[in-house]
């Protein structure tokens, strides 16, 4: 479904990404691994079409999609759920989810709340009244709500109490159940590798290594290595 060949992204005269390049494929679970700094966000911006893409070509359904504004990726079905986890405060969490809806989209919010019933606690609460996991399940499932067919996740459970990390694991099993095709940044690796079919590794702007979720469960440290600092 989508095909990242060889991609370089600069921010200025500094070059982040040096010849990416990874397959996704329909119904396919990704995880994007690497240690802060790696290049996890820039190569889902680059994506998105958020940050230009110097060399190399972004394809979704074989279509090149790098050098288009980030609507137009959007209107194609890309979804980027970001670290920022921006909530309109004012709204409340079913407002901000329908602010997402898309006509088409099978994720509408009845079908949401009974997808993650835990959001229905804070559904009318105001979106700058959350918890961090309140607001980490809310941006899914406004992003849901634009009916994507790649879902493009960074860093879910990042700084989530452990009760949060648990729902937003939830979330990903039910994307696998329902075959959605996903890319997860994440640093908690074992919750990237219960849900991921592959794991790519960046390193310092490079994919380094690709593996299946069966390969990285059996050796740990094929991976580990790539995250701990030595
Ligand atoms: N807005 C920016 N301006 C300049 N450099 C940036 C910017 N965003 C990220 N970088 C740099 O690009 C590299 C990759 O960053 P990033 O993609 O955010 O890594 P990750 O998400 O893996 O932690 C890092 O060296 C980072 O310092
Ligand atoms: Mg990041």
């Amino acid at each position: 479904m989508l095909s990242i060949d060889a991609i370089d992204t600069f921010y200025g005269q500094s070059q982040a990404l040096h010849g990416v390049s990874f397959d996704v494929a329909q119904g396919e679970i990704l995880a994007l691994l690497g240690r802060n700094g790696a290049g996890k966000t820039t190569t889902l911006r680059a994506i998105m079409g958020l940050n230009r893409v110097a060399r190399g070509a972004v394809r979704f359904d074989g279509r090149v999609i790098s050098g288009l504004p980030a609507h137009k990726v959007a209107r194609i079905g890309v979804t980027l759920v970001p670290e920022t986890r921006d909530a309109f405060s004012l709204l409340s969490v079913e407002e901000n989810i329908q602010l997402g809806y898309r006509k088409g989209s099978p994720y509408t919010l009845e079908r949401l709340l009974e997808m993650f019933p835990i959001i229905r606690e804070f559904r009318s609460k105001k979106g700058g009244e959350l918890s961090g996991g309140q607001q980490q399940l809310m941006v899914m499932a406004r992003g849901l709500a634009m009916g994507p067919r790649l879902l493009l996740l960074d860093e879910p459970s990042q700084g989530l109490a452990p009760i949060m990390v648990n729902a937003v694991a939830d979330v990903l099993s039910a994307l696998k159940r329902e075959r959605l095709t996903v890319i997860l940044v994440e640093q908690n690796l074992r919750m990237a590798l219960d849900v991921a079919d592959r794991v790519v590794i960046l390193e310092d702007g490079v994919a380094v290594d690709s593996l299946t979720q069966a390969a990285a469960l059996a050796d740990p440290g094929r991976v580990e290595k790539h995250l701990v600092v030595h």
